[in-house]
């Protein structure tokens, strides 16, 4: 009989009888995948037993158990704990620290739960060395270096874990599938045979999953709806922060972070991520300013730095590693009519200090202010904090949480703190720090700098 077979997107996951050179539905280019059609036989998750109906008030929510990680910055982003039974999508890029982090969260877990670890992409030689490095002793964790569903399906029967590992799903096989590790068919197959474990079986499922150049998890998009929560670990390879972030959670809130540290005995947790982002600053710097941005419920200090220079081509050039560089274009277009500061015909490069990333607009004044620091060669007190967003025309605008912003510059050491005249009528009395409302860019260049 001949095999029939299907091109499928492996961006977004279109089929296609024919190759297409551009996928139609979503414009990627050489993304069609020939994949052989198997007579359908496997059904995608069905949840075992049959059952009905209910109203909601009779549905037992007490089932849902948290579980401790042992790791705070872990359990914040998970939204108070590892639920259990729930499926865990971890992404990022290839050397973040994926596999670190969940290796180590395993000492903690294995205090109570046996946990399995499958991996596709290491050894047992390789994991148990590093399983070494990072202290783990546990009785409790398994792990089994194997790509076969097959097999891997008959360890988990008979090894009944509380917990699997699977490092990674793009390394995973259905052998019945006549396609390659890493295919869009294979990812999901592999994907929804974890989640029918994670849910029949009460088990909690770890995935990890590589993402592509442009940052997202390879594979279809179909895999974040499958899973509860979906987990980016991001940062800068040359940098060692790390930070984890949930882009979805079926069991809390999305805008949590954790920040960890990579060191040489594995990651570490970054409690006051302000104090870290702030450490090593050097005094009296021209082009450095420190703003605040809220990172879920909590306030983060960083540090923006600006460099303005002389354009020698005819084109300035505009850099930004941290803000968005269309939101730094806007602030430059707005300095350079509603300032005064004639920077336009000036390169630009603005950096945020420790590769943390921030888009939130409460930062603007922090970027004027650096820019300008740095166009009139003169540097801010170090003891400022500048807050608010800044409009078209020039002035300060509002933001929100101002008071748990101004707490943490205080707590900080700060002793100046400029905010958005708007915010400044129904604000209560701090104690170290002065606050200082500031009605438009220009003033607070002029007296500041
Ligand atoms: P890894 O967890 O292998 O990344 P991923 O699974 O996301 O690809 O991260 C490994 C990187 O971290 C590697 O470049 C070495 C570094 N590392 C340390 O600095 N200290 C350690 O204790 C470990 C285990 C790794
Ligand atoms: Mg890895």
């Amino acid at each position: 009989m001949k095999q029939k077979s299907v091109f499928i997107c492996s961006e977004c996951g279109n089929q296609s009888p024919k190759w297409m050179g551009k996928c139609t539905m979503c414009g990627s280019w050489n993304t069609m995948e020939e994949e052989i059609i198997l007579p359908s036989s496997s059904p995608v998750a069905s949840f075992s037993p049959p059952s009905s109906p209910k109203k909601i008030a009779e549905i037992d929510s007490s089932a849902e158990v948290r579980q401790g990680t042992g790791m705070s910055e872990l359990d914040r982003v998970l939204g108070g704990g590892l639920v259990k039974g729930s499926f865990v999508l971890v992404g990022g890029d290839p050397g973040i620290g994926k596999s670190t982090l969940l290796l180590q969260i395993c000492e903690f877990l294995g205090q109570t739960s046996k946990i399995l670890y499958v991996s596709g992409e290491e050894s047992p030689n390789q994991i148990k060395l590093r399983g070494e490095r990072l202290g783990i002793t546990t009785d409790n964790l398994k792990v089994y270096s194997e790509t076969n569903m097959n097999y891997i399906k008959n360890a988990i029967a008979e090894e009944n874990p509380d917990i699997i590992i699977v490092d990674s799903v793009q390394t995973m096989l259905n052998p019945e599938i006549g396609s390659s590790p890493g295919n869009v068919s294979q990812i999901k197959d592999v994907t929804s045979s974890f989640m029918r474990i994670a849910k029949d079986n009460n088990i909690t499922v770890f995935l990890v999953g590589h993402v592509t150049k442009d940052g997202a998890i390879a594979g279809p998009k179909i895999l974040e709806h499958m899973v509860d929560t979906v987990l980016y670990f991001e940062g800068d390879n040359q940098q060692s922060y790390r930070i984890l972030r949930a882009v979805k959670n079926r069991f809390g809130s999305t805008n949590e972070i954790g920040v960890f540290e990579m060191e040489a005995g594995g990651l570490s947790q970054v409690a006051n991520p302000s104090e870290a982002l702030l450490s090593g600053r050097p005094e009296d710097s021209i082009g450095s300013c420190i703003c605040c941005s809220m990172e879920g419920t909590r306030p983060v200090l960083a540090e923006i730095q600006a460099l303005i220079s002389p354009t020698s081509f005819g084109n300035p050039r505009r850099m930004t590693q941290g803000p968005d560089l269309n939101r730094v274009l806007m602030l430059l277009a707005v300095m350079e009519k509603q300032s005064g500061l004639h920077i336009n015909s000036y390169d630009a490069y603005v950096n945020i200090v420790g590769g943390f990333k921030i888009s939130e607009t409460a930062t603007d004044l922090g970027i004027v202010l650096a820019l300008a620091s740095s166009f009139r060669n003169r540097s801010l007190d170090k003891g400022i904090v500048a807050i608010g967003e800044v409009g078209l025309t020039g002035e300060t605008r509002s933001v929100s949480f101002l008071e748990g912003r101004i707490q943490e510059a205080e707590k900080m050491g700060f002793t100046t703190c400029l905010i958005p005249y708007i915010n400044s009528k129904k604000l209560r009395k701090f104690e170290n720090i002065e606050v200082i409302p500031v009605k438009h860019i220009k003033d607070a260049i002029n007296k500041f700098l």
